[in-house]
């Protein structure tokens, strides 16, 4: 089965799709992107996804090119071709192609990109099992609510993290959790649900969003604070979420066992409710 690449507009096939060595998006990492799954073959959230591409591109005054009757056509139709039975959808706005010179060239045009991917099931025994975390200072910019391409701070985490071993780096700013390399971090302290407030300092998941409306509805008290590292490796529980992870226990940080070194109640309700949301196979 194909790969799709899109560039500006046009599907193409895989080994033409090329950019220009002076785009913006590769020398500055001057750009946006999302990632989107399918479950069912259909995008999830695809609006969320498309209303948070449309804020980053213009906290960066990027041009957003395309109105959103055409990513929506263009998505359905990449997810087609392709033709996988799940699909993980990668779009990226960059300011596009000039000459060097880090000020906003005039009359530049974005460089739009879309690929899709097979989307590989997340393994079931692992999320049955928990995965385990480690914390890494968060070295990244000022405003982690865009979602900026420019992710060497987080790709630097998720190295340390695999060197040590183990799954997710959970990044720590003057002491405090803000998120995961590539997820957004959620505790459980006495049976509420603690996670980062939105803000400049984490990015505001899709995935954070459905979570927390999930944890309302089935009664879970939930609180969007600041967590200090400390009150982490005490949680009752600590759990991930995001598009690649979607809900999944986190059973040990720092060499530190959370709980009772297993998925816990909170995780594994929000996780059932995810899987009934999605139409998904139970995940916990
Ligand atoms: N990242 N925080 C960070 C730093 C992320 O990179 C991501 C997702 C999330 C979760 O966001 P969402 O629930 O909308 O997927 C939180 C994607 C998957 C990536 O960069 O591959």
């Amino acid at each position: 089965m194909p790969d799709i690449a899109f560039i500006n507009g046009r599907f193409l096939p895989w080994h033409e799709a090329t950019v220009p060595i002076e785009d913006r998006g590769f020398q500055f990492g001057d750009g946006v992107y999302e990632v989107i799954r399918t479950y069912g073959g259909r995008p999830f959230e695809l609006e969320a996804h498309l209303n948070r591409l449309d804020r980053s591109a213009r906290e960066l005054s990027l041009v957003q090119p395309y109105t959103r009757e055409q990513w929506t056509a263009w998505i359905q139709q990449g997810i087609r071709d392709a033709g996988y039975a799940e699909a993980k959808v990668y779009l990226q706005i960059t300011r596009g192609v000039a000459a060097r010179d880090h000020a906003f060239p005039s009359n530049i045009a974005p460089t739009v990109v879309m690929t899709i991917r097979e989307l590989m099931p997340f393994p079931v025994k692992i999320r049955e099992s928990g995965v385990i975390a480690k914390t890494c200072e968060d070295l990244r910019w000022g405003r982690c609510d865009i979602k900026s391409v420019n992710l060497l701070a987080n790709v630097l985490a998720r190295e340390e993290a695999k060197r040590a071993g183990v799954f997710e780096a959970i990044l720590v700013k003057d002491g405090l959790v803000t998120e995961g390399s590539v997820s957004n971090v959620m505790a459980v302290q006495s049976g509420t649900v603690v996670t980062a407030p939105e803000g400049p300092r984490i990015l505001s998941g899709v995935t954070r969003t459905v979570v927390l409306d999930l944890a309302k509805a089935a009664g879970i008290p939930v609180r969007e604070q600041f967590l200090p590292v400390e009150s982490l490796y005490t949680a009752d529980e600590v759990f991930l979420t995001g598009t690649t992870v979607e809900v999944l226990a986190v059973v040990q940080v720092d060499g530190r066992r959370i709980g009772d070194g297993r998925p816990g109640p909170v995780a594994r309700a929000l996780a059932t409710r995810w899987a009934a949301l999605t139409g998904s196979s139970p995940l916990l």
